[in-house]
């Protein structure tokens, strides 16, 4: 069902005192104040533990930033979908450029990441978006309808019902150079296109298409008032309380 999010991706940041005092503080600010929204915090699996600690008491909900694509086994290091779900962990972020860039991850791995998670009853978050290069070349729309009709398209309507995309343009992430309102909406508004072509009017309007890069408590107002726009995917300024608690707030 399509809801409004704002999910926060730590990525490798915080150590461990500072996560429990940065998720308190999150979780305080918005028991204090019902959001309009769905908060989640992305947090380093160390700290998911202590995350899901508040999300028993509060409205915060935790999610991961990687899976295996195996359920088990001798997999060195790797974290896998029933271990997340023994957790209550309710999302996972995958596909993320920084995993396709230094992990090398391609679609089809990306892919069976997902049908892990969908397997165990947690919902990817799942991101797509083009280079720099790509969007000067203007070929940023052939690129995201690649990378859909190579991962998340090859899931029937039900499974796909499950997930939330974020579109994050690789060159707006973490380089202060944010996609205008009117990017975003364009780009928002393509692939819910492309959604109800695939599978059909309903289920395009159904899903939640989160924005990121470089989304601070500055401008998410007016990306979030974009018709197509349900939220962002936050990095940076996910890690300090204020900022973030201002972004949720923006809607
Ligand atoms: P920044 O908000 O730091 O640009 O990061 C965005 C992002 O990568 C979220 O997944």
């Amino acid at each position: 069902m399509r809801q409004k999010i704002v999910a926060g991706n730590w990525k490798m940041n915080k150590l461990f005192h500072e996560a429990e005092d940065l998720v308190g503080a999150i979780a305080n600010a918005i028991d204090d104040n019902e959001p309009d929204c769905e908060v989640i915090v992305c947090t380093p699996s160390l700290y998911l533990e202590v995350a899901g600690d508040y999300s028993e008491e509060s409205q915060i909900r935790v999610g991961a930033q990687n899976v295996s694509e195996h359920d088990s086994g001798a997999y060195t290091g790797e974290i896998s979908a029933p271990m997340l779900s023994s957790m209550a962990i309710d999302y996972c972020i995958v596909g993320h450029s920084e995993r396709r860039k230094y992990f090398g991850e391609s679609d089809a791995l990306l892919f069976q990441k997902a049908e892990r998670l969908l397997e165990n009853d947690i919902s990817p978050i799942f991101c797509i978006g083009e280079l720099l290069e790509e969007r000067e070349a203007n070929n940023h729309f052939n690129v995201v309808e690649e990378q859909l009709n190579n991962s998340v398209f090859k899931f029937n309507k039900d499974e796909f019902s499950n997930i939330i995309l974020a579109y994050e343009p690789v060159w707006a992430i973490g380089t202060g150079k944010t996609a205008t309102p009117e990017q975003a909406q364009e780009m928002h508004a393509f692939i819910r296109g492309l959604i109800a072509k695939k599978y059909d009017k309903e289920t395009a309007e159904n899903t939640s298409i989160l924005y990121g890069g470089s989304c601070n408590a500055e401008n998410a107002k007016e990306l979030f008032s974009q018709k197509d726009v349900d939220g962002g995917l936050i990095g940076g300024a996910s890690l300090k309380a204020k900022d973030f608690t201002k972004i949720i707030y923006s809607f």
